[in-house]
């Protein structure tokens, strides 16, 4: 999986002594997984739970613990500080967990171990991710700790509610390693080139009521929608997805609707665009919906059944209509789904609903379209312009159709 985010990044990643430092290897497996380089820093503590071993091996690089080594540079043979070193490097300082005690003397500005110097050193961003029993969570002194930390800038994630090392149920329990992955994500976006810009994304396939237990809906699993919400996140935009239901858990450091049919789809995106910078409907709307949904379950005749249906709202007509009058979004992106005459068909949606921007997707192909992680898009831009993509994941081309939607934001 490719994620321009994270591409190229330092991530430092700092473990202090609690039991849940086993799932900090987790982290540090993932993030090297995805292309990070992870250094590792763990405190005195955190050695007695995981061995440094463990992490030299899912990072495959060094792994430090000790303030007063020096390191020796292979090139010019000079010596230089680790901590200081490490701290410059960093695009990202990680803490996780982190216990009561980091906590306390992050908050304070204690540094009396080489992850608390680094802390002090580094100019990049923190991240931490607390772990303790849940009186010590609740604990004034935290709390305080936590609410200093916050205000200066630094991010937080969890801790959730679930099973504590002490065998009570209660909150402490330091956030699932990829929730944490979601948020470093957030976190190294947020001077991105999308920051500043409100964007507007929806996502599934709609269902459109025949009865209380039976819908009229289509084959979209809302895996392009999330991928252009997450990659405009990572970018720094402020997001809302309005998604019908799908089977994806909702995106962390974004704001998600949910919502079932094309009116309530209609609604959503009306509500959130008058102001945005740009809609990307990569939903699949009904066109059609049952007249009038049947109060009660319809039980079977004898015959057959007909139902009657009228059109839904056309919301990106809509929306590139309110632009034109301007109260709808700056910049208004479509897909257009097709079996065969993908260009022209492609094409005419573009001129017909006046968008900036189509991408043309053949959801007849098995490695293109519904449910898969890949796509091949054809990119049709209003100043005519076609730009034919080779294959890439969901996630390649949610960045190809930002970049291209920026380049619009630049030209007016
Ligand atoms: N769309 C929409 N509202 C609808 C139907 C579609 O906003 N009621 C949006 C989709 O999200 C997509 C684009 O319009 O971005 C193209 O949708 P598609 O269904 O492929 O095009 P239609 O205009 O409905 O044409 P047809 O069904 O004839 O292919």
């Amino acid at each position: 999986m490719s994620i321009r985010v994270l591409k190229d990044k330092r991530v430092l990643l700092g473990v202090t002594g609690g039991v849940a430092a086993y799932k900090a290897a987790i982290l540090a497996s993932r993030l090297t997984q995805v292309g990070v380089a992870v250094d590792v820093v763990l405190t005195e503590a955190a050695t007695r739970f995981v061995a440094p071993l463990t992490f030299q091996a899912v990072t495959q690089r060094p792994v430090y613990t000790d303030l007063f080594e020096l390191e020796v540079d292979p090139g010019s043979g000079e010596l230089s500080i680790p901590h200081i070193a490490l701290a410059k490097a960093a695009d990202l300082l990680l803490i996780a967990p982190a216990t009561g005690n980091t906590l306390a003397k992050l908050a304070h500005g204690i540094a009396d171990n080489l992850l608390t110097n680094i802390a002090l050193a580094t100019p990049a961003p923190l991240l931490i991710a607390p772990a303790m029993e849940s009186d010590m969570w609740a604990h004034p002194a935290t709390q305080t700790n936590v609410a200093t930390l916050t205000e200066r800038g630094v991010t937080v994630v969890g801790p959730t509610a679930g099973h504590l090392a002490s065998g009570a149920e209660g909150v402490g329990r330091m956030s699932e390693p990829a929730e944490i992955l979601e948020m470093a994500r957030v976190v190294l976006g947020q001077a991105g080139d999308l920051e500043q810009r409100r964007v507007v994304v929806s996502a599934g396939g709609t269902r459109e009521a025949i009865d209380p237990v039976r819908f009229i809906s289509n084959r979209s699993s809302g895996k392009m929608g999330y991928a252009l919400a997450l990659a405009a996140r990572d970018r720094g935009a402020q997001v809302t997805l309005v998604t019908a239901p799908t089977s994806l858990s909702d995106p962390v450091g974004l704001k998600t609707v949910q919502v079932e049919s094309a009116a309530q789809m209609r609604d959503a995106i009306l509500a959130a665009s008058s102001d945005a910078d740009a809609l990307v409907m990569a939903a699949a709307v009904s066109d059609y919906r049952p007249i009038e949904p049947a109060h009660q379950k319809i039980k079977k005749g004898e015959e057959g059944l007909t139902l009657q249906l009228s059109r839904t709202p056309d919301i990106l007509a809509e929306m590139a209509r309110l632009r034109e009058l301007g109260r709808g979004p700056k910049i208004v992106v479509g897909f257009a789904a097709e079996t065969q005459d993908l260009l022209v068909n492609a094409r005419d949606k573009l001129q017909r609903k006046r968008l900036d921007l189509i991408a043309a997707n053949d959801v007849s192909a098995a490695d293109a379209g519904f449910s898969v992680d890949t796509n091949r898009v054809t990119l049709l831009s209003a100043d005519g312009t076609v730009d034919a993509l080779p294959l890439m994941s969901k996630e390649e081309v949610a960045d190809e159709i930002w970049d291209r939607v920026c380049r619009l934001w630049e030209t007016g």
